[in-house]
Order: C-alpha cells, then sequence, then structure tokens
C-alpha cells in the first residue's frame, strides 16, 4: 500500500461517516439493492464467486453524488442477499489510474483472485490515455497491484476500456470496449497464456464492419460467456438513434447471440437484442455462480441521463444496483430470473388475491407498501386494457399486445414511457423498493427497470381494467 493509497482510503472512510446519517434519513433510501455508502455508484465490477463467497466490486466515487476519479468499492455475499460492505478493493493512487479505476473484471486463477480493470489518466491538454490493469489478490480483500498489462493498440481512440476477462480451451480471452479512429463502436479481443501477456487479435464486433457496421461511436462495458451451448456478447453501444420502441434511453445495454470460435477469434451473430425496456438499466456484468447459473448485476440508471436531478443528491447519495438476475437462453433470447435466494426477503407469508374486476379499479387489503414483492399471475384480459399503479407515480398497462411503463419523471414532474411487445400478458412478478422497482414479464421474458419517486406518504397499489380481468395476486412484504 502507498502513502497516496492510504490517504485516499482515509478520506473515502471519512466521507462515509461524515455522511452517514444524512444518507440514512432519506425516504428514498433502497431497503435491500446494494447503494453506495455515499457518493454516487455505477457499473457493477469484478462480479464473480470465489472460494465459496460472492464478490461485486463498483464503480464508486465517495466524495461527491458525481462522476469522476473512480475507486472500486467492494460488496461481499454468503447468499446474494445479505452483503457486507467490504474495504475498497481500488483506488486511483498510481500514474496509470490517476483519473480513476474505471471499469473492469475478475477472475480466479491458481487459486488467487485476478483484477483486471481500466487506468483512467486525463492529460494536461484534455487528452485521455487508458492502461488495462492487473491487480491480484490471496485473500479478496487486499489488492497488489501490478499496473499495465495492455496498452493501446493502433486503430483505436482513448476511448478503450472495461476489459472482461474469461478462460476457454486452455486459453485466457479479453474483450474490451473501444472506439475505432473512424470513430466506431467495437469489442475488441486479446488472448493470452498467462494472463500477463496479451495478444491483440482484432475486433470482435463493431468497428465499421459485419452485421452491426452502422452501430453507435462506443460500445462499453462488453462481456461475453456460453449460455446454453451458445455464445453470448452483451455490451453497451452509445449513439443509437430511437427505433420504434427501441433505443429510447440515451444509451443502450444488449446483447448478440452466436458461436464463437476460439481458434480464429471469429464471432458469427444474430441481431442486436435490448436486455431491458424500462428507464434505468445500463453496463451489466455476469458470472457463472459454482452452481453452474449465469447470474448478472446492471447499474440501474445510464450514463448522461438527468443523473443530478435526482432527488437523492440531498441526502449526499446517487444510484444503485439492480437485483441479482440468473439469465437463461430461451428460443434464441435471454430470459431473466430474480435469482431464487431473493425469496429469503419476504417477510411473513404472502397476502393472497383471487381477483375479478369488471369495468372497475380497486386496492386489494394488505396489497401496499414500499418494499415489497408482487407476483400476478394467471392474467386474463377480455375487452381492453389492464393497469397497475404504483404510489401514484408509476403505472403499468397492458393493452392489444403493448406493455407499457409510465412513471413521473423526477425531472419535470411529467409522465413519461416505455414499451416492449408482449404478445400475451399472462404474469407479472415485480420487486418495488422505495424508489425502484424491476418488473419481471410472462416468466423473465421481458423485463422493465426503473427509479421512480412517489410521495414519500404514498405506498398505494390499484388494479384496474376498461374490459374485464381475472387474475390471481401475491405479495409479501420484504426486507433484510
Ligand atoms: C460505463 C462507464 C465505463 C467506465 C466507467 C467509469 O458506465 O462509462 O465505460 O469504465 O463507467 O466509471
Amino acid at each position: 500500500m502507498t502513502s497516496k493509497d492510504e490517504q485516499l482510503r482515509t478520506e473515502a472512510d471519512e466521507e462515509v461517516k461524515k455522511h452517514q446519517e444524512l444518507v440514512q434519513q432519506d425516504p428514498y433510501r433502497l431497503r435491500y439493492h446494494l447503494m453506495p455508502p455515499v457518493g454516487l455508484l455505477n457499473d457493477p465490477n469484478g462480479w464473480i464467486q470465489w472460494k465459496g463467497t460472492f464478490h461485486l466490486f463498483y464503480q464508486w466515487m465517495p466524495f461527491k453524488t458525481d462522476h469522476g476519479a473512480k475507486f472500486w468499492g467492494h460488496y461481499s455475499s454468503e447468499d446474494l442477499v445479505n452483503w457486507n460492505h467490504e474495504k475498497i478493493a481500488l483506488t486511483p493512487s498510481e500514474w496509470f489510474e490517476k483519473n480513476g479505476c474505471y471499469s473492469g473484471s475478475a477472475i480466479e486463477h491458481e487459486g488467487r483472485l485476478y483484477l483486471f480493470y481500466t487506468g483512467n489518466v486525463k492529460g494536461e491538454k484534455g487528452n485521455r490515455e487508458t492502461y488495462q490493469c492487473l491487480a491480484v489478490s490471496e485473500d479478496g480483500l487486499d489488492f497488489q497491484k501490478e499496473g499495465p498489462v495492455v496498452r493501446l493498440p493502433d486503430g483505436y481512440t482513448s476511448h478503450f476500456r472495461d476489459p472482461k476477462v474469461w478462460q476457454q480451451k486452455g486459453r485466457f480471452f479479453m474483450v474490451i470496449g473501444a472506439q475505432t479512429t473512424e470513430l466506431k463502436g467495437a469489442v475488441v479481443l486479446f488472448s493470452s497464456s498467462n494472463l500477463r501477456d496479451w495478444k491483440h487479435e482484432g475486433i470482435l464486433i463493431g468497428g465499421g464492419r459485419g452485421r452491426l457496421s452502422e452501430f453507435g461511436y462506443m460500445f462499453e462495458c462488453p462481456d461475453m460467456f456460453t449460455l446454453d451451448g451458445r455464445d453470448v456478447l452483451v455490451f453497451s453501444p452509445q449513439g443509437l438513434e430511437p427505433k420504434g420502441m427501441n433505443y429510447l434511453n440515451v444509451y443502450q445495454a444488449g446483447y448478440v447471440v452466436g458461436s464463437f470460435d476460439p481458434e480464429t477469434g471469429q464471432y458469427d451473430h444474430d441481431d442486436f437484442h435490448e436486455l431491458d425496456h424500462g428507464f434505468d438499466f445500463y453496463a451489466p456484468q455476469t458470472t457463472e455462480d459454482e452452481a453452474g447459473r449465469r447470474i448478472m448485476f446492471a447499474w440501474m440508471s445510464v450514463p448522461d441521463q438527468d443523473e443530478q436531478a435526482h432527488p437523492t443528491i440531498a441526502y449526499r447519495w446517487l444510484h444503485n444496483m439492480t437485483l441479482p438476475r440468473e439469465l437463461k437462453l430461451i428460443g434464441g433470447e435471454i430470459w431473466q430470473l430474480p435469482v431464487l435466494e431473493l425469496e429469503q426477503l419476504r417477510i411473513g407469508a404472502a397476502i393472497i388475491h383471487n381477483v375479478q374486476l369488471d369495468e372497475e379499479h380497486v386496492e386489494l387489503a394488505e396489497v401496499n407498501g414500499k418494499a415489497l414483492e408482487l407476483l400476478i399471475d394467471d392474467i386474463t384480459v377480455t375487452d381492453g386494457w389492464w393497469e397497475l399503479t404504483i404510489g401514484g407515480a408509476v403505472r403499468l398497462l397492458y393493452s392489444k399486445g403493448v406493455f407499457t411503463l409510465e412513471r413521473k419523471s423526477y425531472v419535470d414532474g411529467a409522465f413519461e414511457k416505455r414499451q416492449c411487445e408482449v404478445e400475451q400478458l399472462s404474469s407479472l412478478h415485480i420487486f418495488i423498493d422505495t424508489s425502484s422497482i424491476e418488473i419481471f414479464v410472462n416468466g423473465g421474458r421481458k423485463t422493465l427497470t426503473a427509479r421512480f419517486y412517489p410521495l414519500t406518504n404514498d405506498d398505494s397499489i390499484r388494479f384496474g381494467t376498461n374490459g374485464f380481468a381475472t387474475f390471481l395476486v401475491h405479495k409479501w412484504r420484504l426486507g433484510t
């Protein structure tokens, strides 16, 4: 540990102590999601189950509710439900990372935990340098920095970051989010036999070539993995134009499915799909746990999307993670399911209502609250629309094959919406946590994720239809 590193840790710890009380007083503070203790959180990093314990690192700016020279904060868990905030894993203390230890990934090798991350450096003339760096740990708590292992190759701008590393057929691979000198988004492939010497294999997707040749100016946070025998590449493209119900957020996060040949580095794939259809979802990262599940976390926000208008800023914190979600590949598409462990969050027995609505709106006894899970099954809707309003600030609407999420904007109070096609609505699994909502439609085939700010004394939930609807409601109160 260098003296600069020590100083930064001390300053961050003091910042947490100084604002702890204020942060905890925020009525919009979440009850069962991961948040920064103070300051701003963004991408999930280094997500891994290592020696039985889950480790989730995260992009953290402890000193303000804005972006800047990021730290790697660290949470650990035995069960994906109860999390410990560990000591800071990485501080931007060295020349090669002085403006931020940016996003990256973790891999286990010979009993040690390896972290790969981007060292972000800003020069005096506003120029940027980027270094892909390595830090290694024996115990999962203290990390020994080894410095840059990958330098910027020719052909790319310095928007080159977010290494994700995996092992396949006895070799290591790394994907990096990039921008070519022609200002096209790309994912770049590297390979290695020892995790320290890396060979630039070239562009995996994008870069003005192939199926995604015209697809934005920058790809962030790539993640390549095998699911049900197919090779999935998740990434977050920037610069897509809105298209119908798609690409409505400032930036997107999604995936392609295909087949990757580790011998040639070639990747043949199908079209891009967005992973989530709500307002706040970006930079997802996955890992395979020891039980063989592919589990994903994402940042519940989008860069440059009215971030400074969130009311939590008055309480000196900003943003949170999604819940951990298990991924399945069904019919060539990714489905997302809340991990089963989340059932441990349930307090007491379910409140159950078997509901029939005929051109009416109702509130159901004990179906309300600020931190709850709703499972709405066996939905049938005849002649019209079906809706659910939450805290007067969110409305879910199903009508004629389209599912709509409407929320009261935290910028100007106007209602704004996101939509996706849902052929026949049969079930909704909803997690509400004070100021966040995650909606899993039809068993996880579609998801919609958003922050929202209801009046703090409004915990109402209302169901309605202008036709005839039947459905079964299960509600649990949630907490840790
Ligand atoms: C995505 C991102 C990454 C970068 C990190 C910086 O949200 O911009 O590309 O590494 O955040 O915090």
